[in-house]
């Protein structure tokens, strides 16, 4: 089998399974991150057949979809790619880099590193800020019922793995936990560049989302 077959192959795996996810974690999510890294891609010296199988399987099983385990979407990965008779090197790098894209908090378990890493979690990173990520923060915050915001309830960037995953605090505040911390995590020098500007939207979005709350506008 080519590589573009293979790709082929992987975006419709991709595509059926994730045809009932939530719509923050969906095939559209994949397709953004995909075509986050292809852009990438363009600017770096790095491997695209691992980065792009990694990108399109990244969220295929997301622990927080499968009572927080997290070996069951490297599995899936694995055992998806050995049908396609993906060379063991490539299958074991794509799976390494599942294992070790997702926030979680910032915490992160592995000293596994490689540029096509740093790639995969740009490219994810990026689909979480801006206009795109402020809409799927919404729509999992609404997934798990939480409220949209209460003044009450401060935000606490600095949670441990556990208390992130099952935080229920209103969704403004991942905001200060997350997403406005993720342009100073970014990897590569394109995803730098992208960042700033999307997060200044989220900065002006918050602004006009106080003045309305607070009734000035
Ligand atoms: P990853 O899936 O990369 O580990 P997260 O677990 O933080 O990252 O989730 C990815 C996206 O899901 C976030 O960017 C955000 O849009 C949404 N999300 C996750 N946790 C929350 C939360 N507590 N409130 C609102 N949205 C959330
Ligand atoms: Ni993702």
């Amino acid at each position: 089998m080519t590589q573009t077959q293979i790709i082929s192959n992987t975006k419709f795996f991709v595509q059926e399974t994730l045809k009932h996810a939530e719509g923050g974690h969906d095939w559209f999510h994949i397709l953004r991150v995909y075509n986050n890294a292809r852009n990438i891609l363009s600017n770096e010296t790095a491997d695209s057949f691992v980065v792009e199988l990694a990108s399109l399987l990244h969220d295929i099983a997301d622990s927080k979809f499968h009572n927080g385990d997290e070996e069951i979407g490297p599995q899936k990965a694995k055992a998806f790619l050995k049908t396609q008779s993906v060379d063991s090197k490539v299958v074991n790098h794509v799976v390494n880099i599942i294992k070790n894209v997702s926030y979680k908090g910032g915490h992160s378990s592995s000293d596994f590193h490689s540029i096509e890493l740093d790639i995969v979690q740009d490219a994810d990173r990026l689909d979480a800020i801006g206009a795109i990520g402020i809409a799927r923060t919404f729509n999992f915050g609404g997934f798990k019922n939480n409220p949209i915001y209460d003044p009450e309830v401060q935000p606490n960037p600095i949670q441990s793995k556990e208390e992130y995953k099952k935080s229920n605090s209103p969704t403004i505040n991942h905001f200060y936990e997350k997403l406005l911390l993720l342009k100073d995590k970014m990897n590569t020098k394109t995803a730098k560049k992208i960042a700033a500007q999307r997060h200044e939207f989220m900065e002006d979005y918050l602004e006009q989302f106080y003045k309305e709350w607070n009734g000035k506008l």
